[in-house]
């Protein structure tokens, strides 16, 4: 059999680019910002892309291109005892998929009711009543909401047709939904500037508040985000460089899609916080509650704003359409993440058959989050993932090439195949600054979670949260274990 390609180098490009840029530069990174110091959290957010985003980008796409594997193969190649490390990438992968796709399946809903902007009255019941019918407390679970359930269906219908073909048929979605919600953003950027207020959004979005950086937690978000904003530890962007040839060129992809991606971010934060200084401007509301409503910025907040300007249907049809758009492309990332593992071992299967099992799975551990506590779960399982799987992955990977296999040979064929050399300052992200900055962001994140409950949540409800890290952890040291005494 032979391995399937990207058409061309663009075609990879934009795959890489459209699985980077997703609901994550959106709401995540302006909401992230307006709450952890404005422009003071492009520091951290710039040191992480640049000291611990770049480095593991490279190393991914490096392995990926290098072992022609998806990711439990291509550790398993760097080191007989690390397939497991590719598991643990591949359920966070899963994890995360299941519930995005719950989230993509809101907008879904909200789109349909775009043209009438039926929140228009009260977008915040709206969201929680209407559309969540969310129950009272994480412990009712309220039977499910069946038309979330069955935007649900129909959104992991799109995600099936788009990986079906693998590579061919990603190829052709990414043509589209990549520069879409680019053109659908500068169309919201124009309208946005001609609003009243828009100016005091940008002064919000990029006046720093020094003394936000003295505030771990603001680095803790600021590494997480780019964990998620790249796609990284998820097996996703080694899936993606193991369908490019192996001597193609490896740093300036790295640095065109790290580029694209933070460069989508800071253009996302000027549409929304222009939308949310003509907010605060027509309803007298500080600037400063609208920014940090955390994740009902694109729910809640974000509708009510479009609900106040002149032809609020049709710019609240663009907004979701490119909420959409953006999100489709990180979704279907990680199922060929996944069916990109599983065509490895199980070569006489087709992608068709794969991908259809996948989705199907994948539409399966989605149906807790379409029940009426959804998204109580929703919000436990995303804290725990982002904040732990993400980084454990990160640290291993970086042990792995770092210690392991050496930092040293990757590089040189990274340099081998590059047009841009990488110097040796690689080396040292990989083997030093990449674990420890990792080990104290976890260190900080754990005691933060072991003295505080998560949200007030019961343990109970915690303890899903947990396993989600803690399982598929010990998974890994198991297999970790079992193998070395072969
Ligand atoms: N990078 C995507 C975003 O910013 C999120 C994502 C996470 C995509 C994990 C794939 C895997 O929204």
């Amino acid at each position: 059999m032979v391995r399937q390609r990207w058409a061309n180098r663009t075609i990879f490009l934009l795959a890489a680019v459209g699985s980077a840029v997703g609901l994550g530069n959106l709401w995540r990174f302006p909401y992230l910002a307006g709450k952890y110091g404005g422009g003071a959290f492009l520091i951290p957010y710039l040191i992480a892309l640049v000291f611990v985003g770049v480095p593991l980008l490279m190393l991914e796409f490096a392995i990926g291109q290098k072992m022609q594997q998806g990711v439990i193969g291509a550790y398993k190649q760097l080191h007989p005892s690390f397939g497991g490390l590719g598991i643990v990438a591949l359920l966070s992968s899963f994890i995360i998929i299941s519930y995005y796709a719950v989230v993509m399946a809101w907008s879904w809903l909200y789109l349909l009711a775009s043209l009438g902007v039926e929140w228009s009255n009260n977008p915040e019941a709206y969201f929680f009543e209407n559309v969540l019918q969310r129950s009272a407390g994480v412990n009712i679970l309220g039977g499910i909401n069946w038309s979330i359930f069955l935007s649900l269906l129909i959104i992991w219908i799109a995600i099936y047709f788009c990986v079906w073909k693998g590579t061919e048929s990603v190829g052709k979605v990414v043509s589209y939904t990549v520069p879409l919600p680019v053109i659908l953003l500068l169309i919201l950027l124009l309208r946005s500037v001609t609003l009243p207020g828009f100016l005091s959004g940008w002064e919000m979005y990029l006046r720093p508040v020094w003394s936000a950086l003295l505030d771990p937690e603001v680095w803790t978000a600021a590494f997480s985000q780019i964990f998620y904003t790249l796609s990284l530890a998820f097996g996703i962007m080694v899936a993606y460089a193991s369908y490019k040839n192996s001597d193609d060129d490896i740093a300036k992809d790295v640095w065109v899609t790290a580029l694209l991606d933070s460069g989508t971010s800071l253009f996302a934060g000027f549409v929304v916080f222009a939308v949310l200084g003509y907010m605060a401007w027509q309803t007298n509301t500080p600037l400063v509650d609208l920014a940090a409503s955390g994740p009902g910025l694109a729910f809640v907040v974000f509708p009510k704003a479009l609900s106040l300007m002149p032809f609020s249907g049709l710019f609240s049809l663009l907004f979701f359409l490119m909420l959409l758009s953006l999100g489709i492309d990180s979704a279907f990332s990680m199922v060929a993440a996944l069916n990109t593992v599983i065509l490895d071992q199980q070569k006489h299967l087709r992608v068709a058959q794969i991908a259809m099992m996948v989705c199907l799975a994948g539409f399966i551990a989605g149906i807790i989050y379409t029940t009426r506590a959804g998204i109580y779960f929703l919000d436990i399982v995303d804290h725990f993932v982002t904040s732990y799987n993400l980084l454990l992955v990160g640290i291993c990977q970086s042990i792995l090439v770092g210690w392991v296999y050496g930092a040293e040979k990757l590089r040189r064929y990274i340099n081998q195949v590059s047009d841009w050399q990488v110097g040796k300052w690689w080396n040292l992200a990989i083997k030093y600054v990449n674990p420890l900055v990792l080990a104290v962001l976890l260190t900080t994140q754990f005691s933060k979670d072991i003295s505080i409950p998560y949200q007030g949540y019961p343990t109970w409800a915690l303890g899903i949260g947990w396993s989600v890290v803690i399982v598929p952890l010990l998974l890994f040291l198991f297999l970790l274990l079992t193998s070395s005494h072969r």
